[in-house]
């Protein structure tokens, strides 16, 4: 006879089949967040900077991540980069799962999966060393031998369309030099994942352009992942796939796809997406519901091939036999 299961119990043996089960949640991903919480206390004031974020991301995908400010991206990228740990949910990029790495397993980690560039010029090249001696610090650090840092230094300023700074340093750049030159410090010892967290931000638009292009360059050229992190929505019309996060959630996705026309000219279409989460949730866009007057009920209807949203209108008179609006559930009344 088989011992009664206490609630622990068969709640562990349920999380065991649900991680062995086939086909678990992004397990092609090479970027998985699963219903990510980040709360910050402050002066006894609890702020939720993500509010059950999923999102997954393809190995060798270039994606834009964009919001308004205060809407979760920074702490996004704080705990993809492994420098913050969410209060609760899943992250796992590549083979390492983000929420139980040892401090050295971070070190290694932030070392060897993932590059960073992050917005102030400043803080992402040292002022007195050449571009080249930037890009190599950190491959020394890594432990390779002298003359290899250099040929790579070189080969990835090359790479990156700014060979021609390879002796200058940093306050002989201009701010786009500069950040390109950090895209390839970030890229020094072949992260899988390059963050960027607001590359452009001190930047004006023609040398956001470049960076992006750099950005690109990296992504197509040299095979890395890169992830995108900005206010800009611009941005969406450099990468394939953008995601907005909205109060601590992804809402929405424009994919941008080229197409051949009929006269075999080459066209960029992009189509935006809203996201549906695991939990089953889909955030209208803000001018719908305002056409429609949607607010806090709404019908929904199942179609054979589409979902009906209708607006909950105050219908004229209990018994009326007149529909007020037409819904599904009104004709399902009348019948
Ligand atoms: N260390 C912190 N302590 C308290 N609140 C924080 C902290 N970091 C961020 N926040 C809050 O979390 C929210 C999201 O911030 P952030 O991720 O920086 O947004 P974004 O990068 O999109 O501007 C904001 O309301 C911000 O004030
Ligand atoms: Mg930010």
């Amino acid at each position: 006879m088989t011992t009664t299961q206490t609630p622990q119990q068969s709640l562990a043996t349920l999380e065991d089949r649900a991680r062995a089960r086939p086909g678990a949640y992004g397990e092609h991903a090479l970027i998985a967040c699963d219903n990510l919480v980040r709360i910050y206390q402050s002066e006894g004031i609890e702020v939720q900077a993500l509010q059950g974020l999923d999102l997954l991301v393809d190995p060798g995908e270039e994606i834009a991540i964009v919001g308004a400010s205060g809407s979760g991206k920074s702490t996004l990228l704080s705990v993809l980069s492994g420098l913050d740990v969410p209060t609760a949910g899943r992250v796992r990029v590549g083979p390492w799962d983000l929420m139980g790495m040892s401090a050295r397993e971070r070190v290694e980690y932030r070392r060897s999966m993932v590059g960073f560039v992050w917005q102030q010029t400043g803080r992402n090249l040292v002022p007195y060393l050449s571009a080249t001696e930037n890009v190599a610090l950190p491959q020394a650090l890594a432990g390779v031998r002298s003359a290899a840092r250099r040929q790579r230094a070189v080969e990835l300023l090359d790479a990156l369309g700014v060979g021609y700074c390879a002796d200058r340093r940093p306050g002989q750049l201009s701010g786009g030099e500069q950040q390109r030159v950090a895209i390839g410090v970030a890229l020094a010892n072949s992260p899988q994942v390059l963050f960027a967290d607001e590359p452009t931000g001190e930047l004006d638009s023609a040398t956001s352009v470049e960076v992006f292009d750099t950005l690109r360059a990296a992504n197509r050229e040299l095979g890395v992942t890169v992830v995108i992190v900005t206010h800009d929505s611009s941005v969406s019309e450099h990468v394939q796939r953008t995601v907005e996060i909205r109060d601590g959630r992804t809402s929405s996705e424009v994919l941008r796809r080229t197409h051949t026309d009929e006269h075999g000219a080459e066209q960029v279409v992009a189509e935006e997406y809203a996201v549906l989460d695991r939990a089953g949730r889909v955030q209208l866009p803000a001018d719908y519901r305002e056409a429609l007057e949607l607010s806090g009920r709404v019908r929904l209807a199942l179609e054979t091939r589409h979902v009906e949203v209708w607006p909950d209108r105050p219908r004229p008179g209990r018994h009326s036999s007149t529909p007020a609006d037409g819904t599904p559930q009104n004709r399902q009344e009348e019948s």
